[in-house]
Protein backbone atom coordinates (compact mmCIF):
# COMPACT_ATOMS: atom_id res chain seq x y z
CA UNK A 1 0.00 0.00 0.00
CA UNK A 2 1.51 3.38 -0.70
CA UNK A 3 0.14 6.56 0.69
CA UNK A 4 1.10 10.05 -1.07
CA UNK A 5 1.40 13.69 -0.87
CA UNK A 6 2.44 16.46 -2.71
CA UNK A 7 5.69 15.92 -2.87
CA UNK A 8 5.74 13.47 -5.77
CA UNK A 9 4.52 16.19 -7.86
CA UNK A 10 6.72 18.90 -7.31
CA UNK A 11 9.34 18.00 -9.93
CA UNK A 12 6.27 17.91 -12.45
CA UNK A 13 5.86 21.69 -11.62
CA UNK A 14 3.17 21.70 -9.09
CA UNK A 15 4.56 23.34 -6.23
CA UNK A 16 3.40 20.98 -2.49
CA UNK A 17 1.50 23.10 0.00
CA UNK A 18 3.48 23.75 2.84
CA UNK A 19 7.36 24.26 1.73
CA UNK A 20 9.07 27.57 1.66
CA UNK A 21 8.00 27.96 -1.70
CA UNK A 22 4.80 26.42 -1.64
CA UNK A 23 1.14 27.05 -2.62
CA UNK A 24 0.42 28.02 1.63
CA UNK A 25 2.94 30.62 1.07
CA UNK A 26 2.35 31.90 -2.39
CA UNK A 27 -0.93 32.83 -0.80
CA UNK A 28 0.63 34.65 1.73
CA UNK A 29 2.46 36.43 -0.58
CA UNK A 30 -0.69 37.54 -2.87
CA UNK A 31 -1.68 39.42 0.37
CA UNK A 32 -5.46 37.55 0.28
CA UNK A 33 -7.35 38.11 3.38
CA UNK A 34 -6.73 34.83 5.55
CA UNK A 35 -5.74 34.15 9.17
CA UNK A 36 -4.50 30.76 7.98
CA UNK A 37 -3.66 30.02 4.47
CA UNK A 38 -5.94 26.92 5.27
CA UNK A 39 -8.40 28.59 5.01
CA UNK A 40 -8.37 28.79 0.98
CA UNK A 41 -9.55 24.88 0.96
CA UNK A 42 -12.54 25.64 3.91
CA UNK A 43 -15.94 25.09 2.80
CA UNK A 44 -17.46 27.67 4.97
CA UNK A 45 -14.96 30.41 4.49
CA UNK A 46 -15.70 29.14 0.63
CA UNK A 47 -19.72 29.64 1.07
CA UNK A 48 -19.27 32.69 2.94
CA UNK A 49 -17.21 34.69 0.31
CA UNK A 50 -18.62 32.98 -2.33
CA UNK A 51 -15.29 31.34 -3.58
CA UNK A 52 -13.63 34.95 -4.13
CA UNK A 53 -10.56 33.94 -2.01
CA UNK A 54 -10.02 30.69 -3.57
CA UNK A 55 -10.11 31.94 -7.12
CA UNK A 56 -7.76 34.42 -6.50
CA UNK A 57 -5.47 31.80 -5.97
CA UNK A 58 -6.81 28.98 -8.53
CA UNK A 59 -4.05 29.66 -11.05
CA UNK A 60 -1.58 28.40 -8.50
CA UNK A 61 -2.72 24.69 -8.44
CA UNK A 62 -4.99 24.32 -11.56
CA UNK A 63 -3.57 21.75 -13.61
CA UNK A 64 -1.47 22.78 -16.61
CA UNK A 65 -1.79 21.50 -20.13
CA UNK A 66 0.67 19.03 -20.90
CA UNK A 67 1.97 18.05 -17.63
CA UNK A 68 3.48 14.39 -17.14
CA UNK A 69 3.63 12.11 -14.43
CA UNK A 70 7.22 12.15 -12.14
CA UNK A 71 9.16 9.07 -12.17
CA UNK A 72 7.71 8.35 -8.34
CA UNK A 73 4.34 8.13 -10.39
CA UNK A 74 6.23 5.95 -12.84
CA UNK A 75 7.51 3.92 -10.09
CA UNK A 76 4.05 3.24 -8.81
CA UNK A 77 2.89 2.65 -12.29
CA UNK A 78 5.74 -0.05 -12.24
CA UNK A 79 4.91 -1.92 -8.89
CA UNK A 80 0.63 -2.08 -10.44
CA UNK A 81 2.64 -3.50 -14.01
CA UNK A 82 4.16 -5.96 -11.74
CA UNK A 83 1.18 -6.86 -9.70
CA UNK A 84 2.79 -5.63 -5.73
CA UNK A 85 0.17 -2.53 -5.45
CA UNK A 86 -2.75 -3.03 -3.51
CA UNK A 87 -3.66 0.51 -3.69
CA UNK A 88 -2.14 3.99 -3.83
CA UNK A 89 -4.21 6.58 -1.49
CA UNK A 90 -3.31 10.05 -2.90
CA UNK A 91 -3.66 13.08 -1.06
CA UNK A 92 -2.80 15.22 -4.44
CA UNK A 93 -5.87 16.75 -6.91
CA UNK A 94 -3.44 16.66 -9.67
CA UNK A 95 -5.00 13.57 -10.93
CA UNK A 96 -1.31 12.70 -11.92
CA UNK A 97 -1.65 8.75 -10.86
CA UNK A 98 -4.35 8.50 -13.77
CA UNK A 99 -2.33 9.96 -16.12
CA UNK A 100 0.36 7.78 -15.32
CA UNK A 101 -1.57 4.91 -16.14
CA UNK A 102 -2.02 3.05 -12.42
CA UNK A 103 -5.15 0.95 -12.90
CA UNK A 104 -8.24 3.41 -11.60
CA UNK A 105 -9.72 0.54 -9.29
CA UNK A 106 -6.06 0.50 -7.56
CA UNK A 107 -6.11 4.81 -7.21
CA UNK A 108 -7.91 6.60 -4.13
CA UNK A 109 -7.80 10.24 -4.33
CA UNK A 110 -8.44 10.60 -0.83
CA UNK A 111 -9.17 14.95 -1.10
CA UNK A 112 -11.00 14.47 -4.51
CA UNK A 113 -9.61 15.83 -7.93
CA UNK A 114 -9.29 18.98 -9.70
CA UNK A 115 -10.38 17.43 -12.60
CA UNK A 116 -14.10 17.86 -12.27
CA UNK A 117 -16.45 20.07 -10.99
CA UNK A 118 -19.91 20.69 -9.37
CA UNK A 119 -22.22 23.65 -8.88
CA UNK A 120 -22.84 25.01 -5.33
CA UNK A 121 -26.01 25.85 -5.89
CA UNK A 122 -28.20 29.52 -5.50
CA UNK A 123 -27.45 29.75 -2.22
CA UNK A 124 -27.54 33.61 -1.31
CA UNK A 125 -24.57 35.00 0.23
CA UNK A 126 -23.26 32.90 3.46
CA UNK A 127 -23.60 29.33 4.66
CA UNK A 128 -26.84 27.07 4.13
CA UNK A 129 -28.48 25.55 1.29
CA UNK A 130 -31.11 27.82 -0.40
CA UNK A 131 -31.23 26.00 -3.53
CA UNK A 132 -29.74 22.84 -4.88
CA UNK A 133 -28.03 22.73 -8.26
CA UNK A 134 -26.74 19.12 -9.31
CA UNK A 135 -24.77 20.34 -12.38
CA UNK A 136 -21.03 19.13 -13.17
CA UNK A 137 -18.45 20.64 -15.81
CA UNK A 138 -14.86 19.47 -16.32
CA UNK A 139 -12.29 21.58 -14.75
CA UNK A 140 -11.01 22.34 -18.10
CA UNK A 141 -14.33 24.38 -18.84
CA UNK A 142 -13.23 26.67 -15.88
CA UNK A 143 -9.91 27.84 -17.43
CA UNK A 144 -10.58 31.03 -18.06
CA UNK A 145 -12.49 32.52 -15.36
CA UNK A 146 -9.59 30.82 -13.24
CA UNK A 147 -6.73 32.65 -15.63
CA UNK A 148 -8.99 35.91 -14.63
CA UNK A 149 -8.87 34.96 -10.99
CA UNK A 150 -13.11 35.25 -11.35
CA UNK A 151 -15.21 33.37 -10.12
CA UNK A 152 -16.76 30.82 -12.37
CA UNK A 153 -20.85 30.78 -11.92
CA UNK A 154 -23.12 28.26 -13.46
CA UNK A 155 -25.20 29.48 -15.94
CA UNK A 156 -28.08 27.48 -14.80
CA UNK A 157 -28.63 29.04 -11.54
CA UNK A 158 -25.79 31.50 -11.08
CA UNK A 159 -23.76 29.49 -8.18
CA UNK A 160 -20.38 29.20 -7.88
CA UNK A 161 -18.24 26.06 -9.70
CA UNK A 162 -16.49 24.46 -6.54
CA UNK A 163 -13.77 21.50 -7.82
CA UNK A 164 -14.51 18.23 -6.81
CA UNK A 165 -11.66 18.87 -4.26
CA UNK A 166 -12.67 17.98 -0.36
CA UNK A 167 -12.38 20.54 1.96
CA UNK A 168 -11.54 21.28 5.48
CA UNK A 169 -15.28 21.13 6.89
CA UNK A 170 -16.34 18.27 4.14
CA UNK A 171 -16.20 14.51 5.13
CA UNK A 172 -14.16 12.71 2.91
CA UNK A 173 -15.66 10.87 0.48
CA UNK A 174 -16.94 6.94 1.38
CA UNK A 175 -14.69 5.51 -0.93
CA UNK A 176 -11.50 6.24 1.31
CA UNK A 177 -12.61 5.07 4.97
CA UNK A 178 -14.65 1.65 3.19
CA UNK A 179 -11.28 0.86 1.01
CA UNK A 180 -9.37 1.20 3.93
CA UNK A 181 -11.52 -0.72 6.03
CA UNK A 182 -10.81 -3.45 3.52
CA UNK A 183 -7.03 -3.10 2.85
CA UNK A 184 -6.50 -3.41 6.50
CA UNK A 185 -6.52 -6.58 6.54
CA UNK A 186 -4.30 -7.25 3.34
CA UNK A 187 -1.32 -5.04 2.74
CA UNK A 188 1.58 -6.47 3.57
CA UNK A 189 3.77 -3.07 3.90
CA UNK A 190 2.95 1.03 3.82
CA UNK A 191 5.53 3.24 1.49
CA UNK A 192 4.74 6.90 2.72
CA UNK A 193 5.82 9.59 -0.54
CA UNK A 194 6.06 13.19 -0.43
CA UNK A 195 3.60 14.02 2.68
CA UNK A 196 4.15 16.06 5.60
CA UNK A 197 1.77 13.75 7.35
CA UNK A 198 -0.23 17.15 8.86
CA UNK A 199 -3.71 16.75 7.54
CA UNK A 200 -6.63 14.20 9.37
CA UNK A 201 -7.70 11.90 8.74
CA UNK A 202 -4.96 10.23 6.41
CA UNK A 203 -2.25 11.56 8.54
CA UNK A 204 -3.62 8.55 11.28
CA UNK A 205 -3.29 5.48 7.93
CA UNK A 206 -0.27 4.25 9.65
CA UNK A 207 -1.95 3.80 13.21
CA UNK A 208 -4.49 2.35 11.19
CA UNK A 209 -2.45 -0.52 9.56
CA UNK A 210 -1.50 -3.58 11.63
CA UNK A 211 2.05 -2.88 13.13
CA UNK A 212 3.40 -6.25 12.09
CA UNK A 213 3.82 -4.48 8.80
CA UNK A 214 6.93 -2.73 7.15
CA UNK A 215 6.04 1.41 7.35
CA UNK A 216 8.34 3.30 5.10
CA UNK A 217 8.65 6.91 4.72
CA UNK A 218 10.58 8.20 1.61
CA UNK A 219 10.21 12.37 2.37
CA UNK A 220 12.90 15.51 2.05
CA UNK A 221 12.47 15.70 6.02
CA UNK A 222 11.21 13.76 8.81
CA UNK A 223 7.90 13.55 9.30
CA UNK A 224 5.52 11.64 11.91
CA UNK A 225 2.18 10.77 11.99
CA UNK A 226 0.42 12.24 15.45
CA UNK A 227 1.83 10.57 18.41
CA UNK A 228 -1.83 9.64 19.79
CA UNK A 229 -2.26 7.45 16.89
CA UNK A 230 1.01 5.65 15.46
CA UNK A 231 4.67 5.44 17.00
CA UNK A 232 6.09 6.54 13.93
CA UNK A 233 8.09 4.94 10.67
CA UNK A 234 10.34 1.57 10.75
CA UNK A 235 12.34 3.60 8.18
CA UNK A 236 12.86 7.09 6.96
CA UNK A 237 14.43 7.22 3.47
CA UNK A 238 15.56 10.77 3.34
CA UNK A 239 15.88 13.18 0.39
CA UNK A 240 14.28 13.52 -3.35
CA UNK A 241 11.77 11.35 -3.66
CA UNK A 242 12.65 10.49 -7.92
CA UNK A 243 16.11 9.57 -6.67
CA UNK A 244 15.17 7.02 -4.20
CA UNK A 245 12.69 5.23 -5.69
CA UNK A 246 14.94 5.07 -8.92
CA UNK A 247 17.41 3.64 -6.49
CA UNK A 248 14.34 0.71 -5.24
CA UNK A 249 13.04 0.06 -8.70
CA UNK A 250 16.83 -1.19 -9.91
CA UNK A 251 16.97 -2.80 -6.53
CA UNK A 252 13.61 -4.55 -7.51
CA UNK A 253 14.07 -4.79 -11.16
CA UNK A 254 11.50 -2.56 -12.16
CA UNK A 255 11.44 -0.48 -15.29
CA UNK A 256 10.06 2.95 -14.31
CA UNK A 257 11.12 4.86 -17.40
CA UNK A 258 8.52 3.89 -19.87
CA UNK A 259 4.14 4.01 -19.06
CA UNK A 260 2.49 1.53 -20.68
CA UNK A 261 -1.04 -0.17 -20.10
CA UNK A 262 -1.62 -1.18 -16.02
CA UNK A 263 -1.86 -4.74 -15.56
CA UNK A 264 1.12 -5.30 -18.42
CA UNK A 265 3.77 -7.68 -16.79
CA UNK A 266 7.54 -6.89 -17.52
CA UNK A 267 8.22 -9.65 -20.05
CA UNK A 268 11.47 -7.66 -20.50
CA UNK A 269 14.63 -10.08 -19.55
CA UNK A 270 12.70 -12.84 -18.56
CA UNK A 271 12.56 -11.51 -14.72
CA UNK A 272 9.79 -10.32 -13.21
CA UNK A 273 10.33 -8.58 -10.12
CA UNK A 274 7.99 -11.09 -8.25
CA UNK A 275 10.22 -13.68 -9.33
CA UNK A 276 13.09 -12.24 -6.86
CA UNK A 277 10.98 -11.98 -3.71
CA UNK A 278 12.33 -8.78 -2.70
CA UNK A 279 9.79 -7.03 -0.85
CA UNK A 280 10.00 -3.08 -0.63
CA UNK A 281 10.67 -3.83 2.82
CA UNK A 282 13.52 -5.77 2.39
CA UNK A 283 14.50 -3.89 -0.03
CA UNK A 284 14.51 -0.04 2.01
CA UNK A 285 16.80 -1.95 4.67
CA UNK A 286 19.39 -2.03 2.17
CA UNK A 287 18.24 1.39 0.51
CA UNK A 288 21.99 2.92 1.38
CA UNK A 289 24.44 1.69 -1.06
CA UNK A 290 25.78 5.18 -2.20
CA UNK A 291 26.19 4.33 -5.42
CA UNK A 292 24.31 3.27 -7.82
CA UNK A 293 22.60 3.22 -11.60
CA UNK A 294 21.38 6.17 -13.49
CA UNK A 295 18.35 5.73 -15.59
CA UNK A 296 18.95 6.77 -18.94
CA UNK A 297 15.92 9.60 -18.41
CA UNK A 298 18.62 11.37 -16.02
CA UNK A 299 17.41 10.31 -12.77
CA UNK A 300 20.08 9.11 -10.45
CA UNK A 301 19.53 6.22 -8.78
CA UNK A 302 22.10 7.04 -5.88
CA UNK A 303 19.22 6.17 -2.76
CA UNK A 304 18.12 8.14 0.17
CA UNK A 305 20.68 11.30 1.37
CA UNK A 306 19.94 9.77 5.01
CA UNK A 307 18.51 6.81 6.52
CA UNK A 308 16.65 6.98 9.98
CA UNK A 309 15.52 3.93 11.58
CA UNK A 310 14.10 4.05 14.68
CA UNK A 311 16.59 7.02 16.36
CA UNK A 312 19.70 5.01 14.85
CA UNK A 313 21.03 7.06 11.59
CA UNK A 314 23.07 5.19 8.91
CA UNK A 315 25.27 6.35 6.49
CA UNK A 316 25.13 4.89 3.26
CA UNK A 317 27.35 1.89 3.28
CA UNK A 318 29.59 3.59 0.45
CA UNK A 319 30.26 6.61 2.62
CA UNK A 320 30.87 4.77 5.77
CA UNK A 321 34.82 4.79 5.83
CA UNK A 322 34.95 8.33 3.52
CA UNK A 323 35.87 11.41 4.76
CA UNK A 324 32.44 12.29 3.90
CA UNK A 325 30.76 10.07 5.46
CA UNK A 326 30.71 11.36 9.22
CA UNK A 327 29.31 14.92 7.18
CA UNK A 328 26.57 12.33 6.55
CA UNK A 329 25.60 11.36 9.10
CA UNK A 330 26.25 14.57 11.04
CA UNK A 331 23.25 16.11 8.77
CA UNK A 332 20.89 13.00 9.41
CA UNK A 333 21.46 13.50 13.10
CA UNK A 334 20.40 17.00 12.76
CA UNK A 335 17.10 15.93 10.49
CA UNK A 336 16.70 13.73 13.48
CA UNK A 337 16.78 16.45 15.94
CA UNK A 338 14.01 17.95 14.08
CA UNK A 339 11.64 14.83 15.60
CA UNK A 340 8.23 15.75 13.59
CA UNK A 341 6.39 14.22 16.37
CA UNK A 342 7.22 17.15 18.45
CA UNK A 343 6.39 19.76 16.18
CA UNK A 344 2.68 21.21 16.97
CA UNK A 345 0.56 19.49 14.74
CA UNK A 346 -2.02 21.67 12.66
CA UNK A 347 -5.10 20.71 14.35
CA UNK A 348 -7.16 20.14 11.04
CA UNK A 349 -9.51 17.25 12.28
CA UNK A 350 -13.58 17.96 11.39
CA UNK A 351 -16.36 16.40 12.93
CA UNK A 352 -17.74 14.19 10.77
CA UNK A 353 -21.13 14.70 12.64
CA UNK A 354 -21.23 18.66 12.39
CA UNK A 355 -18.59 19.42 10.09
CA UNK A 356 -16.88 22.05 12.65
CA UNK A 357 -13.21 21.39 13.72
CA UNK A 358 -12.95 19.33 16.70
CA UNK A 359 -10.03 21.31 18.69
CA UNK A 360 -8.30 19.37 20.85
CA UNK A 361 -11.96 17.26 21.95
CA UNK A 362 -11.27 14.40 19.11
CA UNK A 363 -13.45 11.22 19.45
CA UNK A 364 -12.20 8.57 16.74
CA UNK A 365 -13.96 5.28 16.14
CA UNK A 366 -11.71 2.25 15.82
CA UNK A 367 -14.33 0.88 14.09
CA UNK A 368 -14.54 2.72 11.12
CA UNK A 369 -11.32 5.02 9.17
CA UNK A 370 -11.53 8.50 9.56
CA UNK A 371 -14.79 9.09 11.28
CA UNK A 372 -14.27 11.05 14.25
CA UNK A 373 -16.71 13.11 16.26
CA UNK A 374 -16.13 16.46 18.59
CA UNK A 375 -16.93 16.37 22.17
CA UNK A 376 -19.99 17.83 21.41
CA UNK A 377 -21.51 15.48 18.78
CA UNK A 378 -19.92 12.48 20.85
CA UNK A 379 -21.72 12.90 23.68
CA UNK A 380 -25.20 14.01 22.08
CA UNK A 381 -24.89 10.51 20.28
CA UNK A 382 -23.82 11.69 17.05
CA UNK A 383 -23.24 8.09 15.42
CA UNK A 384 -26.34 7.28 14.01
CA UNK A 385 -25.21 8.48 10.42
CA UNK A 386 -22.45 6.93 9.98
CA UNK A 387 -23.17 3.08 9.00
CA UNK A 388 -19.95 0.93 10.12
CA UNK A 389 -18.90 -1.93 8.54
CA UNK A 390 -20.81 -4.91 7.87
CA UNK A 391 -20.47 -6.68 11.47
CA UNK A 392 -19.05 -4.00 13.64
CA UNK A 393 -20.22 -1.26 15.72
CA UNK A 394 -18.75 2.17 16.40
CA UNK A 395 -16.22 2.15 19.24
CA UNK A 396 -15.08 5.85 20.17
CA UNK A 397 -11.89 6.72 21.70
CA UNK A 398 -10.51 10.21 22.95
CA UNK A 399 -7.66 10.97 21.18
P1 LIG B 1 2.72 19.24 2.07
O1 LIG B 1 3.13 20.42 1.26
O2 LIG B 1 2.15 19.51 3.41
O3 LIG B 1 3.95 18.26 2.28
C1 LIG B 1 4.78 17.87 1.21
C2 LIG B 1 5.96 17.09 1.77
O4 LIG B 1 6.73 16.60 0.67
C3 LIG B 1 6.92 17.95 2.62
O5 LIG B 1 7.29 17.23 3.79
C4 LIG B 1 8.11 18.18 1.69
O6 LIG B 1 9.35 18.27 2.40
C5 LIG B 1 8.09 16.92 0.87
N1 LIG B 1 8.68 17.07 -0.48
C6 LIG B 1 8.53 18.09 -1.35
N2 LIG B 1 9.18 17.86 -2.49
C7 LIG B 1 9.75 16.63 -2.36
C8 LIG B 1 10.56 15.81 -3.20
N3 LIG B 1 10.91 16.20 -4.43
N4 LIG B 1 11.00 14.62 -2.72
C9 LIG B 1 10.65 14.22 -1.47
N5 LIG B 1 9.89 14.94 -0.63
C10 LIG B 1 9.42 16.13 -1.08
O7 LIG B 1 1.72 18.39 1.17
P2 LIG B 1 0.75 17.21 1.62
O8 LIG B 1 1.27 16.47 2.79
O9 LIG B 1 0.41 16.43 0.41
O10 LIG B 1 -5.35 19.28 0.97
O11 LIG B 1 -0.53 18.02 2.07
C11 LIG B 1 -1.67 17.34 2.52
C12 LIG B 1 -2.91 18.13 2.19
O12 LIG B 1 -2.78 19.46 2.70
C13 LIG B 1 -3.16 18.34 0.72
O13 LIG B 1 -3.81 17.24 0.13
C14 LIG B 1 -3.98 19.57 0.67
C15 LIG B 1 -3.38 20.39 1.78
O14 LIG B 1 -4.25 21.18 2.49
C16 LIG B 1 -6.29 19.60 0.04
O15 LIG B 1 -6.01 19.91 -1.09
C17 LIG B 1 -7.69 19.45 0.48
Amino acid sequence: MVLVGAGISVSCGVPDFRSRNGLYALAQRLGLELNDPQELFDIHCFDDDEGVNFYKFAHALWPRPGIQPSPTHRFLSALDRAGRLLRVYTQNIDGLERAANITSSKIIECHGTLLTAKCRGNRGKGRGKTSKCRAVCNAADLCQDVAAHQVPRCQKCGGVWKPDVTFFGEPLVEKVGKTLEKDRGTADALLVIGTSLQVAPISKVMGWLPHKIPQILINYEVVAPPRATSDGFDVSLIGEADVIVAHLAAAMGLDIERGGPPGDMDMEGGTTPGDKGDSIGDIAGTATSGSGAVHSNGVAARGPDAVVERGAVWAPKASRNQADGELFVRRAAELLTKDAADVLMVETVTCDACTDLCGSDVWACQACFGYDLCGRCFHNGGVETHQTLEGSKHTFVKE
